[in-house]
């Protein structure tokens, strides 16, 4: 086998291990049961606009996979402030992804999780938050949360399993779009956008 393949198909596999352990360590936090593919990676590091001058905040970034595509994406390191709860995966990252400002904290308390960052405005949200783990009320609180941290008119982009929204609509309060579905993903992702007018 070519020697890249091999490289390639080993570090798949240390991000599978890597998402299993995650997995064990808190299975409801984690939500997924794979690591979501590059290719809806890429799809959701598409609404970012890497010219807005502006930071990207990043929910839940695992295994790091999300991370990379916005990297990818032509967001600096130092422009993308991502939280991650897990600890585990958290050191990962830091030791994967230099200049990314990580926090490691809990996404449904931004104000302290935040710190330096909490006043900040992004560009948009990227969220792989396993929002169906969570009651409703909690998942329509962070969407407003984070809603009052970006322009008007620019995205939250969630990861989803379910057919639905995982967060009810409030046409008064955000508009929904429903942005791509993946079959490229284990299992098949729904891609959501939460907008204010
Ligand atoms: C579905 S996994 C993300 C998978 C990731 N895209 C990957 O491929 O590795 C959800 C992630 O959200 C994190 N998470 C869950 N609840 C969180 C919270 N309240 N604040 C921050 N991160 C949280 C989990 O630890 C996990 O890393």
């Amino acid at each position: 086998m070519e020697l890249r393949l091999k490289e390639r198909l080993g570090r798949k596999f240390d991000e599978e291990i890597r998402f299993f352990k995650g997995w064990m360590d808190g299975p409801k936090q984690v939500g997924a049961i794979c690591p979501t593919s590059s290719i809806t990676a890429r799809r959701m590091a598409s609404v970012i606009n890497p010219k807005s001058g502006l930071p990207v905040l990043e929910l839940g970034p695992g295994t790091g996979i999300i991370t990379k595509a916005i990297l990818q994406r032509g967001v600096a390191p130092k422009d993308l402030v991502s939280v991650e709860y897990s600890t585990g995966f958290y050191q990962h990252l830091v030791r994967s992804f230099p200049g990314v400002n990580f926090i490691n904290g809990d996404a449904f308390d931004l104000d302290r999780t935040l710190g330096a960052f909490k006043d900040a405005t992004f560009d948009s949200v990227i969220s792989a938050i396993p929002l169906l783990s969570f009651p409703m009320d909690q998942r329509t609180a962070l969407i407003e949360d984070l809603l009052d941290r970006i322009p008007a008119g620019r995205p939250v982009l969630q990861i989803t399993y379910g057919p639905v929204s995982p967060v009810i609509a409030r046409p008064d309060r955000y508009k929904i779009k429903h942005y791509d579905f993946v079959m490229r993903n284990i299992p098949p992702a729904q891609l959501w956008t939460y907008t204010r007018a």
